[in-house]
């Protein structure tokens, strides 16, 4: 179980003030490492993504011509346009829109219309600045300041936990990013906790059971651990409801073969994903999902054939508004096409477009937010479900200490 305490109180302030998101832009985000993007995006030579890291990092994430993947700052080296605009694409050069000053898919500058009348503040070798950037699994992360640890060693225990799952072979198929009215801490807590199950997604009861959920610490990083293709003590143990259908059919199974009992569903999931090949995973797995806070901002739900990660980027300058970004990935048997993902950003303060569940989670996450400015709040209080929320809390807090 966890190290931390198993109950506690927040001060709401942490998701209100401008000074908590100061001292976090200035002590968190820089000393963390932060998912940047889906290697799916940035696979060929001169495709990029552009996003927006620990509030005020503009971060272009390219692969150059030589076939390295790297992150830069974008941002013109010659009166600080922002490079790229676009959040994807593809580029054969890059070239600043302002005064065409063009640079190197590796990030070094390569031409200055009227080089002369800059003597030698154009000389000399000049490069974008950069980041470090490192991948793991089909992700990109990039860290903002000098890491104290590799990549590699701060997901040591998310890459021993779902080695076997191999999301390397997990494409990415959608990518969606809100604009939300509230703090990033907001809505992480929400991904962080399944207590809110019953209440706000009952209909989910009849495939989850939010009662088998264990929670472990690992480092700053906590992992969720909780049965699927199981109803919960609350539902009827028989009936097969349509979310259960839909979990069968999406790991490939035919809902068919329950004859219209619920119990049949573990042996029907699990003989549909070995005919898949899928061979690495126990028994247990193949019924279970997992769920990762990754330390801060992240939270990766790992199912046997699907995945999906949601980021919480806060903003530059307002405590209260945060981008929200949910990437859902699908297992590709090897040697299968991948599929091409669809990427979207929707207008500020809409949340209809991300999925029901996701939908139904944001509305209570905004809710949140407005109650949090009510003079009759002042801290939460959270239990032992709720362990995980404490944790990254907890740990934060230990970021922002002087
Ligand atoms: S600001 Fe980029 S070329 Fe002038
Ligand atoms: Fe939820």
């Amino acid at each position: 179980m966890s190290s931390e305490a198993e109950t506690g109180t927040i001060p709401k302030e942490r998701y209100l003030s401008p000074a908590v998101a100061a001292a976090e832009r200035e002590r968190l985000w820089p000393r963390v490492w932060l998912h940047a993007a889906a290697l799916d995006l940035v696979r060929e030579p001169g495709t990029f993504v552009t996003v927006r890291l620990g509030g005020v990092a503009d971060v272009l994430v390219i692969r150059g011509g030589d076939g390295e993947l790297r992150a830069f700052h974008n941002v013109c080296q010659h009166r600080g346009r922002q490079l790229v605009e676009a959040p994807r694409g593809r580029l054969q050069q890059l070239r600043c829109p302002l005064h065409h000053w063009q640079w190197t898919l590796e990030g070094d500058l390569a031409h200055v219309p009227e080089r002369d009348a800059f003597g030698a503040l154009a000389e000399g070798p000049i490069r974008l600045p950069e980041l470090r950037c490192a991948t793991w699994a089909g992700h990109v992360f990039v860290h903002l300041g000098e890491p104290a640890e590799s990549l590699a060693e701060w997901l040591a225990p998310l890459t021993d936990a779902l080695g076997p799952y191999g999301l390397e072979d997990y494409a990415l198929v959608d990518q969606k990013t809100f604009e939300l009215p509230c703090n990033w801490k907001t809505v992480a807590d929400l991904f962080n906790e399944a207590y809110h199950v019953a209440a706000v997604h009952p209909y989910l009861l009849g495939m989850v059971d939010p009662s088998s959920l264990a929670a472990v610490t690992h480092g700053p990083h906590c992992e969720h651990t909780f049965t699927i293709g199981r109803p919960s003590a609350q539902a009827d143990p028989v009936e097969v409801t349509e979310a259960l259908e839909g979990l069968l059919r999406d790991n490939g199974a035919d809902p068919a073969g329950l004859d219209g009992d619920a119990r049949r569903a573990p042996e029907v999931l699990r003989a549909a994903l070995r005919a898949q090949g899928i061979e690495r995973l126990s028994d247990d797995e193949l019924t279970m999902g997992r769920s990762w806070m990754l330390f801060p901002s992240q939270t990766l739900n790992v199912y046997p054939t699907n995945a999906m990660l949601h980021r919480h980027r806060p903003h530059p300058t307002d405590p209260e508004r945060t981008s929200f970004d949910q990437l859902t990935f699908r297992r590709v048997a090897p040697g299968d096409e991948r599929p091409i993902p669809k990427v979207s950003r929707y207008a500020v303060d809409e949340i209809e477009g991300s999925g029901k569940v996701t939908e139904d989670d944001l509305a209570q996450v905004l809710a949140v937010q407005r109650g949090m400015h009510s003079p009759g709040f002042e801290h939460l209080r959270l239990g032992r479900f709720e362990v995980a929320i404490l944790h990254m809390h907890a740990t934060v807090q230990r970021y922002l200490e002087p």
